[in-house]
């Protein structure tokens, strides 16, 4: 299963720019390794192999996820190709760790869980910020009730991308759209404090060819009763930050996404100010998690379970259905909500 040192043996699946990033986040890992990296060509997954001193390269994702020298597979295509690469990699034997949104709708994410249910594999959505030191800390403050009952959560993730009809974010064949790229933050740490989330409104802007959402805000109601007010955008910057509100005080995350800074406002207290800082760029967390839980022979991680997934996915669809948004291929049909 693991080479001589008890670390993981890492394949990683499309060479960009995340991809760098996460191998770069495995360098401060002293037991994880990549040793290979697969590409639609082989020209590029030699380029990044050379960057990066890998062993194995492959010029096609299927040869990748038959090497018998990987554990498990980091997958970092667009969203429309997560489905499929994670399918092979989990049928290949492999354990897999997919990109955020794990899916392009809650029929593929229930798919993925099936086939990591199937081969006995672990399968876990890259949501990274999760794993954080920060965000780490601020769930251990609501675990505690420094803030009491969180009743109330805003969150936004917005950049001022410059239009491009052929870039992921704005191109539908891509999976574009602001709210499957960076509006699952924003969602998922409301599903996160808040449990299960409802739909109470949304409403968004759309590229110009009207075929992406550049910008949409929605108004979501937990499970526990409390609610959330969240927007994100791909054509305005925006204040990034979260607050979590609650019957004892507040939390304000700035730049929640990539979480390093968190102040708690217990009420009638001065405010108290954490700085937890990267050992890397952030993402040797989520890459540690996936390595504890293999080695531990589980199968998910408590703090992203297939069920979040899977709830992360239907309310996406659910925000979508609530716009009329339909993604290409035509064949990629929502999961009506139960
Ligand atoms: N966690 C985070 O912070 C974070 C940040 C950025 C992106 N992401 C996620 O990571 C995924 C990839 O994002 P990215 O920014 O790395 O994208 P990117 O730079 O466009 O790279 C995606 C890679 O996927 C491969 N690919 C496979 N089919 C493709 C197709 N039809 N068109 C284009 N590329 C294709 C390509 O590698 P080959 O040509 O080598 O096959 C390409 O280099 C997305 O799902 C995104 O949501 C996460």
């Amino acid at each position: 299963m693991t080479d001589d040192n008890g670390g993981l043996r890492w394949g990683v699946i499309g060479t960009g720019g995340i991809a760098h990033s996460f191998v770069e986040a495995l360098r401060s890992t002293p037991t994880a390794k990549v040793t290979a990296v697969g590409s639609r060509t082989l020209e590029r997954a030699e380029e990044f192999a050379d960057a990066w001193n890998i062993p194995e390269r492959h010029g096609a994702y299927a040869d990748l996820a038959a090497s018998p020298h990987v554990d498990a597979v980091y997958v970092a295509t667009p969203h429309p190709w997560h489905h499929s690469n994670t399918l092979t990699c989990l049928n290949a034997g492999k354990h897999v760790l997919v990109e955020k949104p794990m899916a392009m709708n809650a029929l593929q994410v229930s798919q993925m869980i099936e086939a990591a249910r199937d081969n006995d594999r672990f399968l876990m959505e890259a949501m990274w910020t999760r794993y954080l030191p920060a965000s780490r800390l601020v769930r251990d403050l609501v675990q505690d009730g420094a803030i009491g009952q969180v009743h109330w959560i805003s969150a936004e993730f917005g950049v001022n991308a410059p239009y491009d009809p052929d870039h992921r974010l704005f191109n539908a064949e891509l999976g574009g759209g602001a709210l499957l790229d960076l509006g699952v933050y924003p969602l998922a740490l409301a599903s996160q404090y808040l449990g299960e989330l409802t739909v109470v409104g949304a409403t968004r802007q759309l590229s110009p060819d009207r075929m992406v959402d550049t910008h949409t805000t929605v108004l979501v109601r937990g499970e526990n009763g409390g609610t959330a007010s969240l927007a994100c955008s791909s054509r305005t910057t925006l204040p990034n930050r979260a607050v979590l509100a609650g019957s004892k005080g507040w939390l304000e995350i700035p730049r929640f996404w990539a979480a390093t800074d968190v102040v708690l406002h217990r009420d009638g207290s001065e405010p108290e100010h954490f700085h937890r800082p990267f050992r890397a760029n952030g993402y040797e967390y989520e890459a540690e998690e996936v390595a504890h839980r293999v080695a531990a022979g589980q199968r998910q991680s408590p703090d992203m379970t297939w069920d979040e997934s899977l709830r992360l996915a239907r309310i996406t669809d659910r925000i979508r259905d609530v716009g009329g948004l339909s993604y290409s291929p035509p064949t990629v049909k929502a999961l009506p909500l139960t």
